[in-house]
C-alpha cells in the first residue's frame, strides 16, 4: 500500500513564537492562521517490512531521514508498528518563495503516514500529531481560518477550524530576499524565550490578541483583523530583536515594504503587513484591493505572489 496526502501551508495572523515544552511542542500562546491555496506539499508514504531504515526524498532528491524518522516513531508507536517507511515529498511552493514549508510538510506527512499505518485519526488528533513535527503544522490540517489552542498538555494543545468568513481575504507575498538562507526558527525561538526581556509581555499580549482575533473574524471587521495581524507580527519581531544576542530578520527592503503598506493605508487601501521567520513580507488585504497593493510595490513587480484561502489537508490517493 502507499498513501499520498496534500496539505497547504498557512500564514499566522496571530503568531506562535516560543515553546514551553520543546519535546511535545506546546506553545506559550494560542495562534490564528489562514491556510493558503497556492502553496502545498504532497507526500507519499509506504511502510515496508524489508527496509532497515526510513528513506526520505524531497523534490526527488534523497535527504537525511533523521527528522522525519523521529516523527514517524510517534506514528509507529500509535500504530504499534515497527516498520520503516519510504517517504517522498514534493513541495509546490514557487521556487525560492522563502515561505516556511514545515507547516504543509508535517501536516501532509502526519496525514499520509497515519493513514498508511492504518490509523483513522479525527481532525483534532491529526492536528496534535502534526504539531509534534512543527508547531505551525497543527494549523495546516484545516482549511481557511484555524486557531491553535495553546492548551497545557499533549491532549489539550491542538488546532481547529474557525467559522468561514465572508471576507475575500488575500495574502500578497513579497519576496524581499528569496536567496537568503533561513535562520532556524527553532533555535531563535528558544533564544527569544530564554533571553528577551520583552518575551513575557509578548506572551500576555498575544494570548489576548488571539481571543480578540476570533471576535474580529466573527464580526468580519477587516480593519480590526488587519490591526491585530500587524501588531502580533511587529511585537513578535520586537521581542526577537531584544534577544541576546540581538537579532532581526528585517532587511532594508523589508522596511521599504512596511512603509509602502503604511502609505497604502493612509490612502484608504485595506492592507496590513505580517512577517514570519524570514525577511519576506506578507500583506493581508481584500480581493478588490489586490491591484492597488501590487501597484504600490513597483520595485517588487516580479517578486509578488497572491494567495487566497486554501483547503484542509486531504488524502489524494491510496494505492495497493
Ligand atoms: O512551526 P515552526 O516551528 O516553523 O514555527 C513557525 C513560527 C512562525 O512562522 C514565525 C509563526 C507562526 O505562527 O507560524
Amino acid at each position: 500500500m502507499t498513501t499520498t496526502a496534500r496539505a497547504h501551508t498557512n500564514i499566522a495572523l496571530i503568531k506562535y513564537w516560543g515553546k514551553r515544552d520543546e519535546k511535545l511542542i506546546l506553545p506559550y500562546t494560542s495562534s490564528v492562521s489562514l491556510t493558503l491555496d497556492d502553496f502545498y506539499t504532497d507526500t507519499t508514504v509506504q511502510f515496508d517490512p524489508h527496509l532497515m531504515a526510513d528513506q526520505f526524498t524531497l523534490n526527488g532528491r534523497p535527504q537525511s531521514p533523521d527528522k522525519i524518522s523521529a516523527f514517524l516513531d510517534i506514528v509507529r508507536a500509535q500504530a504499534h508498528s515497527a516498520q520503516f517507511a519510504h517517504v517522498a515529498s514534493v513541495n509546490h511552493v514557487p521556487t525560492a518563495a522563502g515561505l516556511a514549508s514545515s507547516a504543509s510538510a508535517y501536516a501532509a506527512l502526519a496525514l499520509a503516514a497515519s493513514r498508511e499505518a492504518g490509523l483513522q485519526l479525527a481532525p483534532r488528533d491529526l492536528s496534535r500529531l502534526a504539531r509534534r513535527g512543527s508547531g505551525s503544522a497543527s494549523r495546516s490540517v484545516f482549511g481557511g481560518l484555524a486557531i491553535w489552542h495553546r492548551g497545557d498538555s499533549d491532549l489539550t494543545s491542538f488546532a481547529e477550524a474557525l467559522p468561514e468568513t465572508k471576507l475575500p481575504l488575500r495574502m500578497v507575498v513579497v519576496m524581499v530576499d528569496a536567496g537568503q538562507k533561513k535562520v532556524s526558527s527553532r533555535r531563535l525561538m528558544a533564544n527569544t524565550v530564554a533571553t528577551s526581556p520583552y518575551y513575557p509581555a509578548w506572551v500576555k499580549d498575544n494570548e489576548r490578541a488571539a481571543g480578540d482575533m476570533v471576535k474580529a473574524l466573527a464580526a468580519a471587521d477587516f480593519t480590526r483583523i488587519g490591526e491585530l495581524t500587524e501588531q502580533s507580527s511587529a511585537r513578535m519581531h520586537a521581542a526577537i530583536f531584544a534577544s541576546d544576542p540581538a537579532f532581526t530578520y528585517f532587511q532594508p527592503a523589508t522596511l521599504t515594504v512596511w512603509h509602502a503598506v503604511q502609505t497604502l493605508r493612509a490612502q484608504g487601501v485595506p492592507a496590513y503587513a505580517t512577517m514570519d521567520a524570514g525577511p519576506n513580507v506578507k500583506i493581508l488585504t481584500l480581493a478588490p484591493a489586490v491591484a492597488a497593493v501590487k501597484a504600490a510595490l513597483p520595485e517588487f513587480k516580479d517578486r509578488l505572489l497572491v494567495a487566497g484561502p486554501g483547503r484542509a489537508a486531504k488524502v489524494l490517493e491510496e494505492a495497493q
